[in-house]
């Protein structure tokens, strides 16, 4: 890892902010590379705001280093903040649609972006071995304090469902992760790749509306939102049949609803 002038980056960055806030888009744009020249591994996450605010090009997933920064700085607060406060239910919501399909009991189910281990917990009596994994140590430490999960990893998740040669899964999930990845390519062909045939993949998602024109883009919240039109085709194409797609509220955003999709999917 190249040294990082720890002063410059937060300088720049608080200028980039600050000149977001005040509408000026194209000296925030600047600012946002300048950023990036000092930070090329992007921990705060320049690249997906200026793909926000429609300057730079869409990455195909946001940066690692930003989603390790992000969710170390908050994994204390995390159940709070998510749970209590925006109304967060989607671990419950993938429960109980799994029992009204009549899915399971599982073998083995991997959670991918597992966080502090909301949706092991939920479906803890529902799979015999839960393997966890998520980028950062910190959300992944206070999922080993709860002992849910059999196996923990921290890693990537693409670059995990590329390496990973265990035993396949019959359930995998990904409860609010599919926000900070553009192309679903990678995971979902991952997920085809690490589980057994007629396995269960679950995952929600953010709403893009049709309309867009667009198959994904970052949001206002520097979070990916993808067309349903998206989701259905990609999954199509790395083996999967479509059991439901349900219109969900992800959580509340200053006070509005993120309209989103909790999606149950076969492997074929
Ligand atoms: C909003 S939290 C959701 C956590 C958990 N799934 C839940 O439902 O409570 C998103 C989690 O995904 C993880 N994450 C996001 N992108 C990731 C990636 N590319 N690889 C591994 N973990 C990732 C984050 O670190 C974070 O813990």
């Amino acid at each position: 890892m190249t040294k990082i002038d720890e002063e410059a980056l937060a300088e720049a960055y608080n200028r980039a902010l600050e000149l977001e806030k005040s509408g000026d888009l194209d000296a925030a744009a600047k600012a946002y590379a300048q950023v990036l020249e000092i930070d090329p591994e992007d921990h705060g996450g320049a690249a997906v705001r200026l793909a926000s605010m429609g300057r730079g090009e869409t990455p195909p997933r946001a940066p690692d280093a930003y989603v390790e920064t992000l969710f170390d700085q908050h994994a204390e607060s995390f159940e709070d903040i998510l749970v209590e406060q925006l109304g967060y239910t989607v671990p419950m919501m993938v429960r109980q649609h799994l029992q009204s399909l009549d899915l399971g009991p599982f073998k083995r189910m991997l959670d991918l972006g597992c966080g502090t281990g909301l949706t092991g917990g939920t479906l803890r009596d529902m799979a015999e071995d839960i393997t966890g994994l998520d980028i950062s140590e910190n959300m992944v430490q206070i999922a080993h304090e709860k002992d849910l999960y059999e196996t923990l990893y921290v890693g990537e998740v693409e670059d995990f469902l590329e390496d990973n040669d265990d035993e396949p899964f019959d359930l995998i999930t990904a409860t609010d992760v599919l926000p900070y990845l553009g192309a679903l390519e990678p995971i979902f062909f991952g997920a085809a790749e690490n589980m057994v045939k007629g396995g269960i993949f679950v995952f929600s998602s953010e709403t893009l509306p049709a309309s867009d024109g667009r198959p994904y883009i970052v949001g206002p919240h520097q979070r990916f939102v993808h067309t349903e039109s998206y989701i259905l085709d990609r999954l199509k194409e790395t083996g999967f049949e479509l059991i439901e797609m349900s219109e969900i509220n992800v959580r509340m955003q200053d006070g509005e609803p993120s309209p989103g999709h909790l999606v149950v999917a076969r492997l074929k």
